[in-house]
């Protein structure tokens, strides 16, 4: 199945076309890939059947390690809750191992085996004996028929290396230590802000809309973007296949696999749909103000359904965006405020809301899928009502990250609560398909009273629409707006994404220099010269890299423009970039030379 000589693999059978004579190549850098297996085991012995209990982590619900019954045999590892069950075929799950690509912790004994639909997480109890496990992971276990990647993590675990924070990341310099993990440890722990100072700010209060935007408004907004994406010819697999269960912030990414945005301006895209909180401001009801509320927080992962092919630029350290929508009612700011960990913070604000948070992501690679965790909360305030909402986000994972078509899936639970007022709260469930033939982005909520009593239901679809109460009489809150024609040759942004990245003439003699719109890799994506965009991106990393270096040499910290950090440990706006932006292009302040 899988071609190992090949730089990327495929999934055509590989009959005949191995020109191996072995089944088994050997890389040198921890892979061990089999192959061939079929047809082959004349000289091979089956390998015996294995079965017993390991431990099976769920994300939710129930969190946590469960122990399972499992049953390896010719390839296919079947699992149940108990042994029992397993005789019976009362099964709860079914993997096949030569269609997954499995890696192997030795030192903690775990093994993730990503199969695509789903990523599963084992490990051994520790009073099992060791040799099963080694059976479990050795190479003749892997399956009868099929290929398998086995992905001997070294020994030196991973699991000592401090989780990071962060987006899909471009930082170049982690390419040094991309294979091993000894430098790795210690080039990441000398760049962990041990010394991020916290002082003892408060969370903003809602404050009053003061249009200060200049006269000079954009009225008419571009509808296109100036080029179609470029086709691709980059192998991911090259880059990928030294970090699976790595986060891939340490992995240095060509600028073809971007989309001409960034981070600081897929936060704004969570607004795209604002009106639902002019709505929730301006409705009485305080349950029906929750449904309103927990829409808008679906509508944020609507725009990443045409996405999952490219990844936006992470910003560098400084890096600021706004985004003034006076026909929409607000103002948005946002600023790179951390490094290691990469943490965007943004702050938004209107005469109906203001609405604010600063995020980090973990992710992982397992080797078809990528998982993005992300940390933090969000938070929505109603001058109105004097409502102050929380919620948290769910998990994505974007699909097929190898081959085929890759599609971006959210699964979890958001809790939304309101801090001021504890008459009702909302529980969102983003249900995970459980193929993906079956029914995909479904989300179902229900807003409950302060005694748990249900008060309102809601369903739909991420990507499409939210309802509410039971379906034949159920009336529809929201729907996502139609894409634009031609979508996907514009890396499927729609028009709102389209026009977060445009730069009118008047707006660039207000911007501050450090505005993602004058960032010059991604414009230059933007125009379709992927080699000037590359060549810039290496340019801006570099400098990136440099200022970094004064700042150790000098033993100082980075201190963010617009942002501040609150008590709870979040980064809040200084409500600063506003009153500052009346001079135009902020030219009284200095600021470092981004790019
Ligand atoms: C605030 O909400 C009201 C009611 O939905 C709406 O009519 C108004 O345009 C909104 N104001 C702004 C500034 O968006
Ligand atoms: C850097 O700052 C820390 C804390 O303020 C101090 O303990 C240390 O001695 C300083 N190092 C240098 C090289 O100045
Ligand atoms: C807020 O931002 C301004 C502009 O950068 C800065 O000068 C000021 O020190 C910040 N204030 C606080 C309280 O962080």
């Amino acid at each position: 199945r899988n071609k190992m000589t090949s730089p990327s693999p495929t999934h055509s059978d590989s009959s005949g076309s191995s020109k191996h004579d072995s089944n088994q190549v050997c890389l040198s850098d921890g892979w061990e890939i089999v192959e061939g297996l079929r047809g082959v085991p004349a000289t091979m012995q089956e390998p015996d059947r294995q079965e017993g209990v390991l431990l099976k982590r769920r994300k939710w619900p129930m969190k946590g390690w469960h122990k399972r019954y499992f049953l390896l045999e010719r390839g296919i590892l079947k699992y149940a809750k108990r042994e029992t069950d397993l005789k019976k075929g009362k099964l709860h799950g079914c993997i096949d191992v030569g269609l997954s690509v499995m890696s192997i912790k030795k030192k903690t004994m775990c093994i993730d085996l990503d199969t695509e639909d789903n990523i599963y997480h084992l490990k051994v109890i520790s009073h099992m004996r060791q040799v099963q496990f080694s059976q479990l992971i050795s190479k003749q276990d892997c399956p009868d028929g099929s290929h398998s990647l086995v992905h001997q993590v070294s020994s030196e675990s991973k699991a000592s290396i401090p989780e990071s924070l962060s987006e899909f990341f471009d930082a170049k310099e982690y390419l040094l230590s991309s294979s091993s993990s000894e430098n790795e440890v210690s080039i990441y722990h000398y760049l962990l802000p041990h010394h991020l100072s916290i002082p003892n700010f408060q969370v903003p209060s809602v404050h009053f809309f003061a249009p200060v935007s200049s006269v000079l408004t954009l009225t008419s907004r571009r509808s296109m973007l100036p080029s179609p994406s470029p086709t691709s010819s980059v192998s991911l697999w090259n880059i990928l296949r030294n970090n699976i269960g790595k986060d891939l912030s340490k992995v240095a990414m060509p600028v073809q696999l971007n989309e001409p945005l960034n981070t600081l301006q897929r936060l704004c895209e969570e607004l795209e749909y604002s009106e639902l909180l002019d709505t929730a401001n301006d409705c009485q009801d305080p349950y029906q103000r929750m449904v309103y509320v927990a829409t808008f927080a679906i509508s944020a992962y609507t725009s990443t359904y045409h996405r999952a092919g490219s990844k936006p630029f992470n910003p560098v350290l400084g890096e600021t965006y706004e985004c003034d929508r006076p026909d929409k009612g607000f103002r948005f700011i946002a600023e790179q405020v951390s490094h290691h960990p990469p943490v965007s913070a943004c702050h938004s604000d209107s005469k109906n809301f203001t609405f604010w948070q600063d995020v980090r992501w973990k992710n992982k690679f397992w080797g078809k899928s990528m998982e993005i965790v992300p940390m933090g909360t969000t938070h929505v305030t109603l001058p109105a009502f004097g409502d102050h909402y929380e919620w948290n986000k769910v998990t994505s994972c974007i699909h097929n990250i190898l081959s085929g078509q890759r599609w971006i899936e959210h699964y979890g639970e958001m809790a939304i609560k309101n801090t001021n007022s504890d008459i009702c709260q909302c529980k969102v469930t983003f249900v995970k398909a459980k193929s993906w033939s079956s029914t995909v982005n479904e989300i179902e909520g229900v807003v409950t009273d302060s005694k748990g009593k249900v008060i309102h239901t809601i369903f739909g679809k991420w990507h499409e629409s939210v309802f509410q109460g039971d379906p034949p009489s159920a009336m529809c809150i929201w729907r996502a707006n139609p894409m634009p024609v031609d979508q996907e040759q514009y890396y499927g942004f729609t028009q709102f994404a389209v026009e977060l990245n445009e730069l009118d003439f008047s707006l660039r003699t207000l911007l501050p220099p450090t505005d993602t719109r004058f960032r010059l890799d991604q414009r230059l994506l933007e125009e379709g010269n992927t080699e000037g965009a590359e060549e810039q991106k290496q340019r801006i990393e570099q400098l990136q890299r440099e200022r970094r270096k004064v700042l150790q040499d000098n033993n100082m910290t980075h201190q963010p423009r617009f942002f501040k950090k609150s008590k709870d440990d979040t980064w809040v706006s200084n409500n600063t970039y506003w009153e500052l932006r009346r001079d135009p292009g902020f030219s009284k302040m200095d600021f470092p030379v981004l790019w």
